[in-house]
This record gives C-alpha cells, structure tokens and sequence, in this order.
C-alpha cells in the first residue's frame, strides 16, 4: 500500500506530540497501522531549533526543516499539510500549501477571523485541493451518539440550548503562559479554546449562527504584585506553592528542549507569570447567539474554576437531550428525555485500551479518518464551510463585547480583524 506523505507545519506541542508522533504511530499517540501508511516528508517551522528538535525527539534527525511550506514543497513534496501553528497564522500557512499544491489539515480553530476564513475558503475553491479542520471534539463517543439521536429525530426541531465550558485552573491558567492571551494572535480563548463547543453546537444544530449578543470580562488572570512572583515561572520564588506553576521539566523535559532551549530563536517564552497586566483577552464570557432556523443558545466560558467540565443541553419540540462531562469525575454522559418525562440514560463507555490518549482517542480517529482507515461517520470530518461558523460566533462575540454588549448581526464581520476586549470594563 503506498504511503501518504505529509510535511508537519508548526513543530510545538501539537504539532509533535499529536500529529507526527501520531502518524508514525507512537505508542498510544497513534494506531500501529498509522505508520504503513504514513510518511513524514519533511518539517516546517519558524523556530529552526524547535524544528530539529522534533526531528530528533521523532527519532529522524535527518528529517529535513524548512522555515516554510514553499521551501518544504520544492525539496521534500508532500501530499497534505498538518497544520498546528499559532491561530493567527492559519490563514497565510493554510493559503501558502494550497498555492503549493498540498492537501491541507489545519488544527481548530480554522481562523482568528471570518475575514480569514472567506480567504481560506476562496484560496480552497481556487486550487480544488481538499482542507480539512481539526475539530476533533467530534469524534468524542458521546457527542457523535448525540449527533446521531438529533438526526433521528429523538427531540425534533431544536429550539433552545444551554452549553458551558467550564475550565480548570491548570487548563484555564496555562493559556495566560503563552500567546493564546495574546488577542492579536487567537481572538481570545472563545475563538481559540471554545470553537470546539461552538463547532459542535452548530453541528448538531446544522444551522448557521446570525446573530450575538455577549458579554466578558479579565477578573481573575491580572496583575498581582502582592504575591511577589518572577516574570516566568522557571526560577520563581513562589513556584512550590503556585497552583499555575508550568515545569519546563516535567515528564521527560520535553518542554526544555522545545520550548526554553530555543528561544534565542525567536524569544518566545513558554512559561510566562499567569498574573500579568500584558494579556489581552477576556478569562470569561457569557453568549447569547441567535441562528437562521430560530434556535436560541446561551454558552458561558470559564477559565479558573477547581475542576474542570461542560455540557450541552438540547431542547427541541419532541424532547430534550443533555450531553456533556460531570463536574466531579470528568466521565461523558449522555441522557435523552421524551413528551413521558423519563430519562433515558445511554452507556457511552469504551474501552480505548492504549488508543485512551489525545482527547479521549479523538485525536486518533481523526488521524485514522485523514488516511482513510474505515471507523469514523462522514459526518464527523470538519469542512471550512463548518469551521467558519465557530469562528463567526467568536467574532460576532467580539465585536459584541467591545460594544458593551450590543447585538452584532453576522454581515458585520468578514471585512476586518474582530475588536480586543477593552482593557478596563465598566461593571
Ligand atoms: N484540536 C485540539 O484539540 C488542539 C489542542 C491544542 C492546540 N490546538 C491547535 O494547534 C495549534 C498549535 O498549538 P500548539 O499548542 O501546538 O502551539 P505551540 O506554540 O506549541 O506550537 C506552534 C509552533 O508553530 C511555530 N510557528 C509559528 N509561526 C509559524 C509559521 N508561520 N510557520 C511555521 N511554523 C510557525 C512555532 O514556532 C511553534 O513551534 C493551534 O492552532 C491550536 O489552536 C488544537
């Protein structure tokens, strides 16, 4: 069987740790299959030291990088495209291989911008060459069996939903270390972190989002001075006792090699103090959103709470179906209640066995479902035309936000970058 070549984009955390660990088949990172029909041609990335660090960490030093996908294309060609750089670079990278030729997977979210993304999608059309978004909440086992009931008609048309991610102080927190607090470089952790949930709202909606009204806030990641920390974690006095403290040598020190040890590069800082004044985006929000077929939704994101959950709550005119992680063990459920009132509880466990890793095997089946190995729905594999539709809600959020929290229609965006929180807000 001849092998699909792939050159990786963006060589940090996701790019090596889920996508060219994965396809080369890795010890639970990756199927042993993945590797009979996966080749790395070659490594991109603009942080060169970074880049041959992942070659080395991959166990093919030889590997070759490249600062770009042109480059990469004229002397290691390739078929697709792993996408994982910063979000803001999504759009030039993802236009760049399809000019090259190149099948493109591009992680979530698909933009910063539905500017972006009408640029995306129109450099798609121009060079026929497939683009696939890496929205892989979809293959979770509980939101694919919700998908699937909403198809059947279980709860008829939906016309309310209620949906939060709640996010934990470790999770929530290590954003505020890196650019995702960067509003210029992720449009804020609505469209960074919750296009996930937004993209399986409108999914399971399989409607458009027209209209937002929203409102934020940065209450709990700002300045504290009175805690006496450094400007980074690595060497602060309060590391032993901070609950955001980020160990470069964790695991293996994995996190040294890749991250400290290149920043003569290009002086980007992994571990940078959580209680900061130079973010630029909100650590909650609450959403209002309006779609075409005149469902409701309010979805809240939260980014410092103890533990860590979400749900999906579905009401339509036949029933409603809850969906989501319970706050105590984190474990997915799934529970349908008809015009009897009684809930159906449905057994949404699986035995992953070693294929556990990497989003509760999401990540896996969406690589078995780029190479074509049979498992997955058809449905599940994110195309721009969907991924937009995530980002329009963030950017409409946006907009929304920096209007004190005015009803933005979605003909506003695509013209320009969505508007940064304002940095003090009145309430
Ligand atoms: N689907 C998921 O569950 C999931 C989870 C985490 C991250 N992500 C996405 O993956 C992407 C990468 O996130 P990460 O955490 O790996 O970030 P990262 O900072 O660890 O890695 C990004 C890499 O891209 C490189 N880079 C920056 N600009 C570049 C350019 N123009 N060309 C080539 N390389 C460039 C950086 O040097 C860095 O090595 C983001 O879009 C993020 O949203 C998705």
């Amino acid at each position: 069987m001849p092998k699909t070549s792939f050159i990786v984009v963006g060589t940090g955390n996701r790019g090596l740790g889920c996508f060219a660990k994965g396809l080369l088949g890795f010890p639970s990172k990756g199927l042993p299959e993945f590797k009979e029909r996966s080749r790395i041609a070659a490594l991109v990335d603009t942080n060169r030291t970074r880049g041959r660090v992942c070659a080395k960490e991959l166990g093919l030093p030889e590997l070759p990088v490249f600062a770009t996908i042109k480059e990469a294309q004229l002397f290691a060609p390739a078929e697709w495209a792993i996408i994982t750089t910063p979000d803001y670079t999504h759009c030039a990278c993802v236009c760049e291989a399809l000019g090259a030729g190149i099948n493109v997977m591009v992680d979530k979210p698909l933009a910063t911008s539905v500017m972006e993304c009408d640029q995306i999608i129109a450099a798609m059309q121009k060079s026929e060459r497939k683009v696939v978004v890496g929205h892989n909440y979809r293959y979770a086992h509980n939101i694919l069996l919700a998908k699937k009931l909403v198809l059947e008609g279980r709860i008829g048309k939906i016309l309310q939903v209620e949906s939060a991610e709640i996010l934990s102080l470790s999770h929530g927190g290590d954003y505020y270390h890196r650019w995702h607090s960067d509003f210029s470089k992720s449009a804020g952790l609505m469209n960074h972190k919750c296009c996930h949930f937004l993209d399986i709202i409108c999914w399971i909606l399989d409607d458009e989002p027209v209209e937002v009204s929203a409102m934020g806030a940065r209450s709990y990641y700002t300045p504290r001075p009175e805690l006496l920390h450094a400007e980074r974690c690595t060497g602060c006095g309060i590391a032993k006792e901070c609950p955001h403290y980020f160990d470069m040598d964790k695991w293996d020190g994995v996190y040294r090699r890749m991250y400290l040890e290149a920043e003569p590069d290009d002086g980007y800082v992994r571990d940078l103090c959580v209680f900061s004044d130079r973010h630029t985006v909100n650590d909650h929000e609450s959403l209002s959103i309006r779609f075409k077929q005149g469902a409701l939704c309010s979805f809240a994101m939260t980014t410092f709470a103890p533990r860590e959950y979400s749900f999906f709550h579905f009401t339509g005119t036949k029933g409603r179906l809850e969906v989501g992680s319970n706050a105590e063990d984190g474990k997915p459920y799934l529970r349908v209640a008809g015009p009897n009132r009684k809930y159906e509880t449905i057994n949404v466990e699986r035995d992953l066995g070693e294929h556990e890793h990497g989003h509760g095997g999401a990540d896996i089946a969406l690589m078995a479902d780029i190479l074509g190995l049979p498992g997955s729905h058809p449905l599940q594999k994110a195309t721009p035309y969907e991924a937009r539709r995530a980002v329009s809600i963030a950017d409409m959020a946006a907009r929304s936000i920096a209007g004190g929290g005015r009803a933005v229609k979605l003909e506003e965006t695509g013209k320009d970058y969505p508007p940064a929180p304002p940095k003090r807000l009145a309430y």
